[in-house]
């Protein structure tokens, strides 16, 4: 196992270049299983999330190669339907894999993803959308069993909540389903436009593109296509707020600064310089950093996948800062860790207050999953003194180089065997 050892206090400049984003590719990569022709990603990110889907593809026969950030998926050949539980188990998203199956093939044995550090996780607006498109679905020994006698019919389906997957699985599945299917509450993150693109280009046909109501008319075969996968905004993010954490002034690039609406406001209320441009993003931290508060919602509001941290960032904040996560139940386990580190906060509920203290010190850290690690990163980087963070395998889940690129923008950050 690696770690992961800063010394803080070193102000970050120059450039930081974001891949494309994960939760973009992996829909992307699963949308393949819905055509016997060619898919042609670019801006793919060389994430281990990226590298364990291939290898649930390549367990249903897929087959493909991967060129630097371009690779072409072949799903022509489908030899199984089944996604086993030792890979679904390390990767919820595997999930996105049961509407394309059972579109395509009538049939797919998924196991339940079961829960994940910050919560249960269940995927019952996924089966119950699929239900209403026809199909069989059976639970038994922790698998789904999913199946429909000839093709899918078009229904409406309505999310109690806009899940992200549960919208991205259900638009897959009408695509080639009988008739016009109508998602309403749909999740409108830009991940999701980003694959109505491909499905559009495969030949689907889709209206409502980025909007909480989404109208497929299924059709029978979908043809081959490309697409490039979106800049990651949650890695854009992360890197903002870094800058906002250690202070000095950087250019985000590679970036969509329309995806991060809520962001770019609190990190202005915060008291950073932001400018947008095109196609990145400059950040300069001038003066003190003011508290704010913060609640996730689902798009356009606060992502939850910046929730951990910008609390990090609050930490070293003027004053008192209420962060309060909507989404999941239990995303706060990053805070156990920033105590460590000097923090002050206290956890209400859902409900973290932080009162910032102007400064951290190093410590000893674990990471506990993914977005917890990145508000470690950015703590450690504004810490007084060294920081060693253990379990960084979470961190390359969604994370594209990021000692290289931290590094190369001030950082003193390295990668060491535990
Ligand atoms: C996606 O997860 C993202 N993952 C998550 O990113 C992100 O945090 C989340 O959306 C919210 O934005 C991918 O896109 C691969 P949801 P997803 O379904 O789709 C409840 C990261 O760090 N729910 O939108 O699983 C659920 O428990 C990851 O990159 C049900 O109750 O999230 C949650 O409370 C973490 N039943 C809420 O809805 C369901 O069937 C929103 O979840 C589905 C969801």
């Amino acid at each position: 196992m690696d770690k992961i050892v800063i010394e803080g206090g070193y102000l970050l400049h120059g450039e930081i270049p974001v891949s494309g984003a994960k939760n973009a590719a992996l829909p992307l990569m699963a949308a393949c299983l819905l055509s016997a022709e060619p898919i042609i990603l670019r801006n793919v990110p060389d994430l281990r999330d990226v590298r364990t889907f291939l290898t649930l593809l390549e367990s249903f026969g897929v087959k493909w190669q991967k060129d630097g950030t371009v690779l072409v998926l072949d799903a022509s050949t489908i030899t199984s339907c089944e996604a086993s539980y030792e890979l679904v188990k390390t990767m919820r998203a595997s999930v996105l894999v049961l509407g394309p199956l059972l579109a395509r093939m009538g049939t797919a044995r998924v196991s339940l993803p079961g829960g994940c550090a910050i919560g249960a996780r269940p995927i019952n607006f996924h089966l119950q959308g699929l239900e209403k498109l026809g199909s069989q679905n059976e639970l038994s020994q922790g698998y789904v069993e999913a199946k429909v006698e000839g093709r899918l019919q078009g229904g409406t389906v309505c999310f109690d909540i806009p899940s992200v997957t549960g919208t991205e699985n259900i638009l897959m599945a009408a695509t080639l389903a009988e008739g016009i299917t109508v998602i309403k509450n749909a999740a409108r993150e830009p991940e999701i436009g980003n694959l109505v693109d491909l499905l559009i280009a495969m030949g689907a046909g889709i209206k409502g593109k980025d909007s909480d109501t989404l109208v497929v008319e299924g059709v029978k075969k979908l043809h081959g296509a490309e697409q490039e996968v979106i800049p990651d905004r949650i890695e854009a993010g992360t890197y903002l707020i870094a800058v906002g954490a250690v202070g000095g002034e950087a250019t985000v690039t590679h970036c969509n600064p329309q995806h991060l609406p809520a962001l770019l406001e609190k990190l202005r209320a915060a008291g950073l310089s932001i400018e947008e441009g095109q196609d990145r993003i400059h950040v300069a931290r001038k003066g003190p950093l003011k508290s704010v508060d913060i609640k996730t919602m689902p798009y356009p509001g606060f992502p939850t996948d910046l929730q951990a941290q910008i609390m990090a960032l609050m930490t070293l904040s003027d004053g008192l800062s209420v962060i309060a996560e909507t989404i999941f139940e239990n995303r706060f386990m990053h805070v156990a860790e920033l105590h460590r580190m000097g923090a002050d906060i206290k956890v209400d509920g859902h409900s973290a207050i932080v009162t910032g203290t102007g400064r951290l010190s190093g410590a000893p850290v674990m990471a506990t999953d993914l977005r917890a690690s990145a508000s470690l990163v950015i703590a450690a980087l504004a810490a007084e003194g060294e920081t060693h963070i253990s379990r960084v395998y979470h961190l390359d889940r969604g994370y594209d180089d990021l000692v290289g690129k931290l590094s190369a923008a001030g950082a003193r950050i390295r990668r060491e065997k535990e």
